[in-house]
């Protein structure tokens, strides 16, 4: 339920607030097109380039200047401002004080959560619950617009593949099709049932395109990838978001085989608009439009701003360019009218669509509405975000049933991040406060009252070295990032030690900081930092059941870990309710059932790793002689963990995989049909995945493909037969010309609780 009343006749009030020289004509509000066009014909050059002005709001511009900006028609949208009454004041310049009263819309990087976090996007994606998810991003929204929000830069669907880029924590792992119904499940929840309902905001897919595939996980790397490639496997979740609505697109920051997005008319016009009738609003990323001259593709602002409006960047994020550069290069001619009209047309379409027309202050309501307590709304929450942040855990080990632990046992809870409550929201916290977050000791200690002991100790640092304490440090976080426990590292982990001697049970927390898992964070190893490792060859040594709890935002290296823990926890940064969700798990109130969206390579060397790999001529096979396959001699061929995977308190089987019919005719479907069963002594949920591989095509197709999947709860005995419909549109491929066909043959259908371990069963298309 909202929290404030809201102002209804927000229109009325805009036209009565100042004298009406020109403005949008209320009577033609009934006709998105008329409207716009009328508006449009009434704009000057300078109005139009104003609308195109996307600004941040910090401390580089005093609010006066700004709303001064506003009332001259200079700006068409601010981000990074939350507070209704800071947007109300904004707001007002535009509607009243300006010549056309356009109103301006605000927008902020809402991505996993507003106010109440929640998990990242890769313990989300864990999770393979689209309601939950959906859910998700439904509260962020009900949040972010009661804090006067119109837009969020989310979601951001892009396929990460190479665990050293720091925004692998941003997306939802490495399959197209899991991650694009992620995407549609986002901006449903995002933009619930019309954009322009007072409890939504509009969603801006991002980043378009491919920024997972820079070169060598290096942030704002090059990306050169093939057209086949780009088409099947990175390109589907930004349609996937479009086709579900997305109001908007942001544009990403690297080039694509040679020409930076913010300039690729190829990309921004012949795809997203001519192929995909994509008819919103395209931003671009922070910057951007001027890193046209670092990219070495503009000379100079002049040539970055014609480059860009002319490939169809709609609206410039936090630089200047279009305002200074547009107006000359209009009157030259060198970027004919119709450009920026076009851009125009779409900026006040979004504008349209997210209600603001009707009423400006549609998401602001009144002054007198206010929210004493801006944080009043996350409490209401809180349910939503710890379920689904139970779901997004991974339990990756649990030799000699080491966990579900017993409440009554005295555990020593140990290690940098077990309570550290800013670093389990995760990078991209958006309006999430850093004491909110319920931590791991909090979790535990709630969870066990009156029951065992809980003895904590701090036991390491994330990092003890200086020059990474610094760069994190450097990260543009409202708080600093690492706050260091100044004690020598021995006599932590003398403390640690002591606690896990006295205690039945060791469980460690650690991982990486948020910040290492953030933009521009790359790393060169994937390793937990050295001064956890003392910490945990030290707690090893003390011959204690070790239960590690992970939290990091890319998988690691985690071969030492696997080899020294008991039972392994894969938790992401798992948001405001993670620490109670967390403790659900460990002491089985909640038996985990979340599966890897993203395999765990063995060592860093083996990047990229992917289950969907296109197969070769001379393929490792598991159980022969390694020569001339293609291998890495040195290590064992595949991922550690691989996608799919993740372990229940309980045991399931599957039966055999059956086919409803040894062909499928063009046009026509079959069906698969499995049996599960809870082999176990606990009720717990899995997630049944379907996955199909091409036996022979005109181009060389993936080992196997995700084509859908089921995630169901069963009772201990319970048994359940599964079904999925293949239909022909499961088989088809981009094949060398770009086109999306199936070609007849026999493929081979997959089911498997995890990517790996999988039933088989063929068929033929005819
Ligand atoms: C990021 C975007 C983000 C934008 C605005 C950029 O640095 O790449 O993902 O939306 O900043 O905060």
């Amino acid at each position: 339920m909202p929290l404030r009343a809201r102002l209804a006749a927000g229109l009325a009030a805009m036209l009565l607030a100042g004298p009406a020289a020109a403005a949008p004509d209320p009577a033609l509000l009934g006709d998105r097109q008329a409207f716009i066009a009328d508006l449009l014909g009434q704009m000057t050059l300078d109005e139009k380039i104003g609308q195109l002005r996307l600004i941040s709001i910090g401390p580089d511009m005093s609010r006066e200047r700004i709303a001064n900006e506003i009332a001259a028609g200079r700006i068409g949208g601010t981000f990074n401002s939350v507070v209704p009454a800071d947007n109300r004041a904004m707001q007002n310049a535009a509607v009243q004080r300006s010549r056309l009263k356009i109103p301006i819309f605000f927008a902020y990087d809402v991505v996993h959560g507003h106010r109440t976090i929640f998990p990242i996007g890769p313990g989300q994606a864990s999770s393979w619950n689209m309601q939950a998810i959906e859910r998700g991003a439904r509260v962020a929204a009900i949040e972010a617009s009661a804090d006067s929000l119109d837009m969020t830069f989310a979601p951001m669907v892009d396929i990460a593949r190479d665990p050293r880029w720091g925004r692998t924590s941003e997306g939802f792992g490495e399959d197209p099709y899991l991650v694009s119904r992620i995407a549609r499940a986002m901006v449903r929840g995002y933009q619930g049932d019309a954009t322009s309902r007072r409890d939504s905001i509009m969603a801006s897919v991002k980043h378009f395109a491919l920024y997972g595939a820079v070169e060598g996980g290096r942030d704002y790397n090059v990306v050169d990838m093939s057209p086949m490639r780009m088409y099947q496997d990175y390109l589907p979740p930004y349609r996937a978001a479009i086709d579900a609505g997305a109001g908007g697109v942001m544009v990403a920051l690297n080039s694509i085989n040679g020409v930076p997005a913010s300039a690729d008319t190829w990309l921004l016009q012949d795809l997203l608009r001519r192929d995909w009738r994509f008819g919103g609003v395209a931003v671009s990323d922070h910057g951007a439009i001027k890193e046209l001259i670092r990219h070495g593709v503009a000379r100079d602002d002049r040539e970055a701003a014609k480059l860009a409006i002319r490939a169809g960047v709609e609206m410039s994020m936090a630089d200047e360019l279009y305002l200074n550069e547009l107006p000359g290069l209009v009157k030259s001619g060198e970027v004919p009218i119709a450009d920026i009209d076009r851009a125009v047309r779409n900026i006040l379409g979004a504008k349209y669509d997210m209600g603001l027309f009707h009423d400006p202050y549609l998401r602001i309501g009144r002054a007198a509405d206010d929210p004493p307590d801006l944080y009043a709304e996350s409490r209401l929450h809180r349910a939503d975000a710890r379920a689904l942040a139970r779901e997004s855990l991974v339990l990756l080990e649990n030799r000699n049933r080491t966990l579900p632990l017993r409440k009554n046992a005295i555990l020593a809870l140990v290690g940098p991040l077990a309570d550290s409550p800013v670093d389990i929201m995760g990078s991209w916290s958006a309006a999430g406060r850093g004491t909110n977050p319920v931590t791991l000791r909090q979790g535990m200690e709630a969870a066990m009252r009156g029951q065992g002991r809980l003895l904590y100790a701090r036991g390491a640092n994330v990092t003890d070295d200086p020059a990474l304490v610094e760069y994190l440090n450097q990260l543009n976080w409202d708080t600093k990032e690492i706050v260091q426990d100044p004690r020598p590292p021995a006599e932590m982990i003398a403390e640690a030690v002591a606690a896990a001697r006295r205690a039945d049970v060791v469980v460690a927390a650690v991982g990486e900081s948020r910040g290492m898992s953030h933009e521009s964070s790359s790393r060169t190893t994937l390793d937990i930092p050295a001064s956890q490792r003392a910490l945990l060859a030290a707690l090893k040594a003390t011959g204690k059941p070790l239960v590690l709890v992970l939290m990091n935002g890319r998988p690691l290296d985690l071969r030492e870990a696997s080899a020294t823990a008991d039972a392994l926890l894969e938790t992401w940064f798992s948001g405001t309710e993670g620490g109670n969700a967390i403790a659900d798990v460990l002491f089985g109130d909640y038996n985990p059932s979340g599966k890897l969206p993203i395999s765990f390579p063995r060592s860093i060397g083996q990047i990229p790793t992917y289950y969907n790999h296109p197969r070769v001529g001379r393929p490792f096979t598991e159980g022969k002689p390694g020569n001339y396959t293609s291998q890495y001699f040195e290590e064992k061929t595949g991922p550690l963990y691989p996608f799919g995977y993740g372990l229940s308190y309980t045991s399931f089987s599957l039966g055999d995989l059956a086919l409803s019919s040894p062909v499928m005719a063009r046009g026509g479907r079959i069906g698969a049909r499995i049996t599960v069963k809870n082999t176990g002594d606990r009720a717990g949920a899995t997630v049944v995945q379907l996955y199909v591989r091409d036996e022979s095509a005109s181009v060389v197709r993936a080992v196997k493909e995700l084509k859908n999947f089921q995630k169901i709860s069963l009772e201990p005995g319970e048994e359940r037969i599964v079904h999925f419909d293949i239909v022909e549109d499961d088989l088809k491929f981009f094949n060398a010309r770009l086109e999306h066909v199936a070609e007849p043959g026999a493929f081979e259908v997959q089911i498997g609780l995890n990517s790996q371990d999988v039933e088989r069963a063929r068929f033929e298309l005819h």
